[in-house]
C-alpha cells in the first residue's frame, strides 16, 4: 500500500527535490505544501491522483491543522512527515536583531514542533510513522556568523533526540538530517543578513559571510542526492533508520571535529565532574 508523505517547504531546494522524487513513485501519496501553492506547478506533470498540493505556512497553526486534516481526508493517514521548511540568518552574535532571530525560531523550531505535535496523534494511533527534521551540521557544531541559526538547529536536535526516545515504543521513528552547504536557495533568498559594523573586530564572521556569498550557487552539496538519500533511508533502510543522517563531506568533517572536542573535554574533566556530586 502506498505510504503518505507530508513535506513542508516544497517550493525550492531540498523540499522541491524530495517532492519531485516522491511524485514519481507509485508507492507514495504526496502531500506537497508551500506558502504559495502556485510554486508547486512543477508537480502537475506527475499527478495521477496521488498528489495533494496545499498552502502551508508553518508559522500558522490554522494552516498546520488544515494541512493535516486535508491529508487524512484524502489519503486516510500520514506515514512520513518531513519538516523541511527553514531559513537562515547571518550576523555577529553581538549585532543579531531580535526580529530576525525570533522569526527564524518561529519557522525552524516552533513551526517544526507544531507540525510534529499535529501529526503525532495520528502516528501514535496507527503505531507507526517516520518524522524527519531538516537540521544541519550547524545543529552539531557552531559556525561563525551563524550563532542564532545554529541555536535553532541545536534546538531541533535536542527536541528530536528526546522525542525519538519518547515515541519509540509506539513504533514511531525520528531522523535528523544534518547537511553541510548544499546548492539551494538557503544562503541567498532564504537567509537574512546583518553586516557587521565592526569589521576590524569580527574578521572571522566577515570571512565566513564573504565565503558564503562567494560560494553561492557553487556549494558542494547536491540537493538531488540529498533527496535520494532521505527517501532511500525511509524506504530501504526503515528497520535501521538512523537518528542522525549527516550529508556532505563538510558535515562529516565539521560534526566529527566538534564531537571529538566535546568528548576530549569530558574525558579531561571527568574526575572533576564526578567529584561535584554529594558524597
Ligand atoms: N542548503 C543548505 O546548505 C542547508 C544546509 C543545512 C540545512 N539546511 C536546511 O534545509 C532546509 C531546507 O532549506 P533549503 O536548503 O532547501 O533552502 P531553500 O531552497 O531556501 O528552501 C527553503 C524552503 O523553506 C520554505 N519556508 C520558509 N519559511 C517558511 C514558512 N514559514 N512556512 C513554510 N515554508 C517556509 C521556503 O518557502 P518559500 O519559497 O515560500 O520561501 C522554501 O520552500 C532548511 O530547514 C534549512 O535550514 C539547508
Amino acid at each position: 500500500m502506498a505510504k503518505t508523505w507530508l513535506v513542508t517547504g516544497t517550493s525550492s531546494g531540498f523540499g522541491k527535490e524530495l517532492a519531485t522524487l516522491l511524485a514519481k513513485s507509485p508507492e507514495v501519496n504526496l502531500v506537497a505544501t508551500a506558502r504559495r501553492t502556485e510554486k508547486l506547478d512543477y508537480l502537475d506533470q506527475y499527478d495521477h491522483g496521488q498528489i495533494l498540493k496545499l498552502k502551508l505556512d508553518t508559522t500558522d497553526d490554522d494552516d498546520i491543522q488544515n494541512a493535516v486534516n486535508e491529508a487524512v481526508k484524502k489519503f486516510g493517514t500520514i506515514d512520513v512527515l518531513d519538516n523541511n521548511a527553514g531559513l537562515g540568518y547571518f550576523s555577529t552574535f553581538e549585532e543579531a536583531q531580535d526580529v530576525d532571530v525570533k522569526h527564524m525560531f518561529d519557522v525552524n523550531v516552533f513551526g517544526l514542533a507544531h507540525m510534529t505535535q499535529a501529526v503525532l496523534p495520528i502516528m501514535r494511533k496507527q503505531k507507526s510513522g517516520v518524522i524527519i527534521g531538516l537540521s544541519s551540521v550547524c545543529g552539531l557544531a557552531g559556525v561563525p556568523s551563524l550563532s542564532f541559526y545554529c541555536a535553532t538547529k541545536f534546538a531541533v536536535e535536542g527536541m528530536y533526540q528526546t522525542l525519538s526516545a519518547e515515541v519509540a515504543e509506539d513504533g514511531i521513528k525520528v531522523m535528523l538530517v544534518e547537511p553541510s552547504a548544499f546548492r539551494t536557495d538557503w544562503s541567498g533568498r532564504s537567509s537574512n543578513k546583518t553586516n557587521t559594523a565592526y569589521p576590524d573586530d569580527y574578521k572571522l564572521v566577515k570571512e565566513s559571510m564573504e565565503a558564503t556569498e562567494k560560494g553561492q550557487g557553487k556549494e558542494a552539496g547536491d540537493p538531488k542526492k540529498a533527496a535520494k538519500a532521505i527517501y532511500e533511508q525511509v524506504t530501504d533502510n526503515f528497520d535501521h533508520l538512523p537518528l542522525h543522517l549527516p550529508l556532505g563531506a563538510a558535515a562529516v568533517q565539521g560534526a566529527t571535529a566538534n564531537l571529538k572536542s566535546i568528548l576530549s573535554d569530558i574525558d579531561k574533566y571527568s574526575d572533576l565532574a564526578k567529584d561535584a556530586d554529594f558524597k
